[in-house]
């Protein structure tokens, strides 16, 4: 049976999975460095991911064997203290490194992003290995942890899995900090009626991911045999590519007088700096990838 422990449980990927796991017959315990504001579906143990020790008698006491290890400084909150975020970012993954060596972890999911890329990355189409300079430290601390998932991988076996997420849209579930966050929270003015000031320009083309979409990647990555797998740093996955007058266009086309500004602020040098359409074709071949969630799917969604 999987045991999985989930770190930064209380973020928008986590209380995704732990929803997804509530129906699967998985056991899973949640850590967080804060405490949920409501009953989880699953065991809770406050948990800070740098305390080495503490997650090691977790990992002990709850007997785990699969680790989704989600902590982490989005891109833009990363700017605001780039030494503790780089700190948070590295640390906290070499923890789950050295742990799930000391405890014989089977497997660990840990996402990437499309902050890994850089304006040497032929940003109109990002492919799976081209040269990478990230300006974020999130991105540097996302490109190192790559790194490190392949080399741990060639010198000690351990099976870290990994896919560059997009922006993730989910309405439920906030993220925080980050430069894809627009999406959300313009979908969130229009769901309430409200004015919204973007901070990205009109033509920012990114690339974005549904919610469920994000969750199934993970699972079929998890699933397959290793040996499918040619890929040791992590995995391009996308779901569709907008710009955020086209969003305003497409709520607009569904009856939502919204009323928005655009007003770029630093975020817009971190969005220059991402992909504007990705390459994902090694995870359609290695492991049998689709995105179920294109624009239109995913605002039937996020309106129903
Ligand atoms: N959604 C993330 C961010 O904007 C990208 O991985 O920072």
């Amino acid at each position: 049976m999987q045991r999985i422990l989930i770190t930064g449980a209380l973020g928008q990927l986590g209380l995704e999975f732990i929803k997804y796991f509530e129906k699967s017959d998985v056991y899973v315990l949640a850590t967080d460095i804060r405490t949920p504001s409501e009953k989880l579906s699953c065991e809770f143990e406050k948990a800070d991911a740098l305390d080495k020790d503490r997650l090691d008698q977790l990992v002990k006491k709850y007997k785990i064997n699969t680790i989704y290890h989600l902590v982490a400084v989005l891109s833009a909150n990363g700017e605001k203290n780039p030494f503790s975020s780089w700190n948070l970012n590295m640390n906290s993954f070499q923890n789950i490194v050295e742990i799930s060596l000391d405890n014989n972890i089977k497997k660990i999911f840990w996402p990437s992003s499309i902050a890994v890329f850089g304006t040497d990355s032929n940003l109109d189409f990002v492919s799976q290995n081209p040269s990478m300079s990230p300006e974020t430290i999130y991105g540097v601390s996302k490109l190192a942890g790559e790194k490190l998932s392949s080399y741990y991988f060639n010198k000690f076996g351990l099976d870290i899995r990994s896919l560059r997420y997009p922006g993730i849209i989910s309405t439920d579930t906030l993220p925080g900090g980050g430069t894809t966050d627009y999406i959300i929270e313009m979908l969130n003015a229009a769901k309430n009626k409200s004015d919204y000031t973007c901070f990205l320009s009109e033509e920012t083309k990114l690339p974005m991911m549904y919610i469920d979409d994000a969750i199934d990647a993970a699972i079929k990555l998890m699933s397959v045999e290793r040996k499918k797998l040619t890929i040791s740093t992590s995995y391009n996955v996308t779901g569709f590519s907008i710009t955020p007058s086209e969003l305003e266009n497409q709520i607009r086309s569904r009856g939502f007088d919204i009323k928005i500004d655009y007003k770029p602020d630093f975020r817009q040098k971190i969005a220059n700096s991402w992909p504007k359409k990705i390459d994902d074709s090694s995870s359609i071949k290695d492991w049998e990838w689709s995105c179920n969630f294109g624009i239109k799917e995913t605002l039937d969604r996020v309106f129903s």
